[in-house]
């Protein structure tokens, strides 16, 4: 099998991993959460990158000729460092590609976002919901600048919500308490927004009480979509690596944390039973 590698710290790549799984269900996917790790949101730079790199590479062994980081705080804190240093260094492009590109890839969901934000948003002002991690790094103020810059971007971490999420509390009346608060502080920090980025894999968990406590006129973007479309348009502009990848419709699970507990979370969030298996990385 050479499938695209799915990676997220724990359960929120999963909302990813659906989007792309009915976008394009022909092909073979190898999903991997680092659970026993995660959250990954307060963690250094370092350490993201570390982990992020020991994913990828694990991916990379099982056969994946691409892989797809559906986290934004890896994205965030990772990501730049792979394409530029690493892939180009371990995996050189070969004399048969045209595109001069590495022939393993890493690609992530921050950029997909922004591309899509621009034709959200009608005040320009937009909130961006994520890790601390994510909003520290200001990935998103770097890359809107660069495609959307007269939008006007307010960051708020919510380092309450992947715990919630990973410990399976999402539908809590804790959920409700951390989700208002949140929310409440964004707006009265920019009473213009009017459209709010999930920016957090897992945050799609939370979608039903983000909607309650923001406002109707405002517009929540879950990424699972756009990163799926924007994939699809990539391996249209990318056929060597379209071509490398296997089409069997086969899905496989990988989990640092006990496999039990992933399967059965993994089975509530996509719906169907989930067999993983248990991986260290190192
Ligand atoms: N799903 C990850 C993201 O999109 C969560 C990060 C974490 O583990 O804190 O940022």
């Amino acid at each position: 099998m050479r499938p695209i590698g799915i990676f997220d710290s724990g359960y929120g790549g999963l909302t990813v991993f659906r989007e792309i799984r009915q976008a394009m269900p022909q092909y073979d996917y190898l999903y991997l959460g680092d659970n026993a790790r995660a959250p990954y949101g307060p963690r250094s730079f370092e350490l993201v990158y570390e982990f992020t790199l020991q994913a990828v590479r694990h991916l990379f062994d099982q056969g994946c000729p691409l892989v797809i980081l559906a986290c934004n705080t890896a994205s965030a804190k990772a990501l730049r460092t792979i394409q530029q240093r690493d892939l180009p260094r371990l995996f050189p492009p070969s004399g048969t590609d045209t595109d001069g590109l590495p022939t393993r890839r890493v690609l992530g969901v921050i950029r997909p976002t922004v591309e899509a934000v621009g034709d959200i948003t009608h005040t320009r002002h937009i909130g961006i919901m994520a890790t601390q991690g994510t909003v520290r790094s200001h990935t998103y103020e770097l890359e809107l600048a660069k495609l959307h810059p007269d939008i006007t971007v307010t960051g708020e971490a919510c380092p309450m919500w992947v715990p919630l999420v990973e410990n399976y509390e999402y539908e809590s009346d804790g959920a409700d308490y951390f989700v208002q608060k949140n929310i409440n502080h964004l707006l009265a920090r920019d009473p213009l927004i009017d459209a709010i980025i999930l920016g957090c894999t897992h945050f799609p968990l939370l979608y039903n009480k983000v909607r309650a406590y923001t406002p109707a006129h405002i517009q929540l973007m879950s990424q699972g979509e756009y990163v799926a479309n924007s994939l699809k348009s990539y391996l249209r502009r990318h056929p060597t690596m379209e071509a490398r990848l296997s089409q069997g419709g086969a899905a496989r699970f990988f989990t640092t944390e006990q496999p039990d507990n992933f399967n059965d979370s993994a089975a509530i969030f996509l719906n169907h039973p989930v067999l993983a298996q248990h991986v260290t990385l190192a």
